[in-house]
């Protein structure tokens, strides 16, 4: 049977930085189950919106950048995992272009995916949690709690005991729901 995608996006310009870590980690508990797509938003030109209300009539961006690649990876995804380090006490300049970038899929159109997040912040996490809940709710995901990590410098976040459960249970999570998503979906034969 052919697997189901999960999309990860990661908003950290460091490859191998904490956010890459445990995104990395996750996925590594998802690859039996699903078709992994992972990109890292430094690699993509994106503008940020400019206002025009081109999406208010149309279901669709009218900024003609590497969105509209990223709008095909949404809509094919049954998961996806918004990951980001907190810088100034929110999410990436990155993370948040992308997510403004995408209030033309507010209406449910993913309402069908499961959606959740990493966040990795050295100390203080400020609003970045509710940036990622808010998000996904605005999104109109099936939305599952995310994983908070804390580090520095590079693999800080190796050792943050703590989410790493949280990846294990999001991955425990992530399975189980897509599991029941395609029992709904099946054509029951009753007889
Ligand atoms: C510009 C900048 C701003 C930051 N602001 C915060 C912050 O407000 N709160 C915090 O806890 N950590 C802050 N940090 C630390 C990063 O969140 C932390 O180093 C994180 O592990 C980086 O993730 P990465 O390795 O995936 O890039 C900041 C780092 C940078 C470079």
């Amino acid at each position: 049977m052919e697997k189901n995608n999960v999309f990860a996006i990661i908003g950290s310009p460091r490859e191998n930085g904490n956010t890459a870590f445990l995104t990395n980690k996750l996925l590594d508990l998802l690859k039996d189950n699903f078709k992994i797509e992972k990109i890292f938003l430094k690699d993509y030109t994106i503008n940020s919106c400019k206002e025009c209300y081109y999406c208010m009539d149309n279901d669709a961006c009218s900024i003609k950048d590497d969105m509209q690649i990223l709008y095909d990876k949404l809509r094919e995804a049954q998961v996806i995992i918004l990951s980001s380090p907190i810088f100034m006490g929110g999410v990436t300049s990155l993370m948040r272009a992308f997510m403004e970038r995408t209030w033309h899929l507010r209406k449910g159109q993913l309402k069908d995916k499961i959606g959740s997040y990493i966040i990795v912040g050295r100390r203080d996490i400020g609003s970045g949690l509710n940036e990622m809940e808010g998000y996904l709710s605005r999104l109109k995901m099936n939305k599952l709690a995310g994983v908070l990590g804390f580090g520095f410098h590079e693999n800080d976040v190796s050792k943050d005991e703590e989410a790493l459960k949280n990846v294990q249970r999001l991955s425990k999570q992530i399975i189980s729901l897509s599991q029941t998503q395609k029992m709904n979906n099946q054509d029951w034969i009753i007889l």
